[in-house]
């Protein structure tokens, strides 16, 4: 070995210690006759002292060195003298008396800094030299707690009788609602594979397979427009258990999520345990969305009763025409603010609010005196009594602001999930608060008025809720799904359901999602034939690792917990790939391009 010890490690009690270490120059000093180099390698940083006088064919060449060198140092652990300790580094207190040091390797100047936390780096300069880039010390720390991350969670399922099975790569397709990524055949030209967009079915198969408890640190793909939170190829941590209901997978999942936060981020607090579950019709009334962030209570109340009895006759058409009129109570926004102050925050939500389709948005304010009128435009429209309802139903106190939405449905559940998001960038939530929620109660199906076809709101293998499951045939939107997301800080982590383990109800899923038999049998026939064969009852979880460590971290998106990720447009940018095949590959594989004109 190049070292005896690590940059991280040497203490007080190690002095007098002859020591070699190994690492990257992360700042040189000179002082003339003295040169300090901070040697840097992954478990931290310790002081190399270079003198003049005791070691003049190391200062030489620790003169020659610069920024991201590679050294080798040989030395003795010194205790620093009086006053030059530095309380900031572990290894503060020392510093090493180097008799030889080796360069192992240059080094260019690096594009950016290394050793300053310069988040304000282009993000492609940094994609572009992402080798450099993960030097960083908060890229090293975001991998190892990813590393850290995986680790805990083997463990954890090993512990509970998991075995993890490697599944297939090129694989057939297993729609997961985003484009198949494919692969052409060079033996069956003309065939191709796809990447899988989970493992969906074949961990289903697994358990028909009689393992029973199965798990994957599983690779995903899915060709579909990226976020923050989304790359074309993602990790998972896939779960499948045999004779389970809903209420198993989810404890085990829910004990999963809180041990994983308590012994790697130790730092982090849950919000609430258990969990608490949200029906996903109550996630959109009151949230907007079907991921909510409930580290802060921002809702939606419905108070059509008391608006169908007001005098503003948007509200009371509304109500007439079956349309509902929900309130938002921003607390302690309008208290302090001048009347013109008011109108100007009030108008600039209402142009939010018509961005997201909404025909306005209605405002009132509580006074802080108790007797005091109501201001706002509509504040006219509610007499006494009605303002002394409103109170009540929204809770709102003085100098609380009230919003007012009425339209479709789904244009007041963009309008709420706008409105949190909105005072949310406000409140400079706590990141080290973690609040999980699991969303249940998902519809099986949603309607997709385009090509007039129920969709799958999970995958087509989750099974209906028991008491929903004649609705198949004759309301099959009214049917629930054994579906539950785990959500946190207003991310979907991971999501699961119990699957469809009969043959005969899979069938009854074809055709309300628009296949047709024969295509069904073409791409999922191994899986109907499988459930002829005893298979078990059971149901599973996917967990998104990416987004899990992500929110461990503390970072603003996926990209930065991930070793190479992608860009936006689904480049590696420091590969640059994708990248054109050669015509031989492209002849090989019986392939002709047919690119569009530009
Ligand atoms: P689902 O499609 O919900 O379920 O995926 C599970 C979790 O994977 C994460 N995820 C992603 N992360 C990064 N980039 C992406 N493009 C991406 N897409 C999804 C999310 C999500 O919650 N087979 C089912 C699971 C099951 O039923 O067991 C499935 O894949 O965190
Ligand atoms: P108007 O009487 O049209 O000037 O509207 C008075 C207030 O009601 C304005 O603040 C509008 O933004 C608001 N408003 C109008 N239509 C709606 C609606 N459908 N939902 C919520 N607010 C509305």
């Amino acid at each position: 070995m190049m070292k005896t010890h690590t940059c991280g490690e040497l203490r007080e009690k190690d002095a007098g210690t002859p020591v070699q270490l190994a690492g990257w120059v992360n700042r040189r000093r000179d002082q003339g006759g003295l040169i300090f180099i901070d040697l840097r390698d992954r478990w931290g940083i310790t002081q190399v002292v270079v003198d003049l006088e005791l070691a003049p064919e190391a200062h030489a060449i620790a003169d020659s060195a610069r920024n991201e060198y590679v050294l080798r140092v040989a030395g003795v652990v010194r205790i620093r003298p009086e006053g030059t300790a530095n309380p900031e580094l572990p290894t503060g207190d020392i510093d090493i008396v180097a008799d030889e040091i080796v360069i192992l390797n240059e080094s260019r100047t690096p594009p950016f800094y290394i050793n300053r936390d310069e988040s304000q780096v282009d993000e492609a300069l940094r994609m572009r030299h992402r080798y450099l880039d993960l030097r960083r010390e908060v890229m090293q720390r975001s991998i190892l707690l990813r590393h850290k991350t995986v680790k805990f969670i083997r463990d954890f399922l090993e512990a509970e009788d998991f075995i993890e099975i490697e599944t297939p790569i090129l694989f057939k397709t297993t729609p997961e609602g985003a484009r198949d990524f494919l692969v052409p055949s060079r033996l069956q030209p003309g065939l191709f594979y796809a990447l899988p967009q989970s493992p969906q079915q074949l961990k289903q198969l697994l358990m028909v397979g009689g393992f029973e408890r199965y798990f994957q640190i599983a690779r995903c793909f899915r060709d579909e427009d990226l976020r923050g939170d989304r790359q074309p190829e993602f990790t998972q941590l896939d779960l499948e258990m045999s004779f389970v209901e809903r209420e198993d997978v989810m404890r085990l999942m829910e004990a999963l999520a809180a041990a994983v936060v308590k012994n790697v981020t130790p730092e982090k607090r849950l919000i609430a345990e258990p969990f608490p579950r949200i029906r996903y019709r109550d996630a959109l009334e009151q949230y907007g969305t079907d991921r909510p962030d409930i580290r802060f209570d921002l809702r939606a109340i419905d108070i059509s009763d008391i608006a169908s009895r007001c005098a503003f006759p948007v509200f009371v058409d509304n109500v007439k025409a079956g349309l509902n009129v929900k309130c938002m109570r921003v607390p302690d926004v309008a208290g302090a603010l001048s009347g013109t102050q008011l109108r100007k925050v009030a108008k600039d939500l209402e142009n939010m609010a018509r961005r997201h389709g909404a025909k306005g948005l209605a405002y009132i304010t509580i006074p802080t005196d108790p007797s005091g009128e109501l201001r706002g435009p509509i504040g006219k429209f509610f007499n006494v009594d009605l303002k002394l309802e409103l109170i009540e139903a929204t809770g709102a106190g003085g100098g609380d602001l009230l919003l007012f939405m009425s339209d479709r449905d789904e244009v007041v559940y963009a309008v709420t999930d706008a409105l949190r998001n909105h005072f949310k960038a406000e409140l400079q939530l706590d990141d080290d608060l973690l609040a999980f929620c699991w969303v249940i109660d998902f519809p099986e199906f949603i309607w997709d008025p385009e090509n007039e076809r129920w969709d799958p709101s999970q995958h087509m293998f989750t099974m209906p809720l028991p008491e929903d499951l004649h609705l198949l045939e004759t309301d099959p939107g009214a049917a629930r799904g054994s579906q539950y997301d785990l959500v946190c800080n207003g991310y979907e982590v991971g999501g699961g359901s119990i699957r469809i383990h009969d043959r005969a109800i899979q069938e009854k899923i074809f055709p309300l999602i628009g296949q047709s038999m024969e295509h069904a049998m073409r791409e999922f026939g191994h899986m109907l034939e499988a459930f002829e064969y005893g298979a078990p009852p059971h149901g599973g979880m996917a967990w998104g690792i990416d987004r899990l460590v992500m929110l461990l971290a503390g970072s603003p998106n996926i990209r930065e917990v991930i070793a190479f990720p992608k860009t936006q447009n689904g480049t590696d940018i420091m590969a640059h790939a994708p990248s054109i095949a050669e015509p031989a590959q492209l002849n090989e594989l019986h392939l002709q391009l047919n690119l569009p004109d530009e």
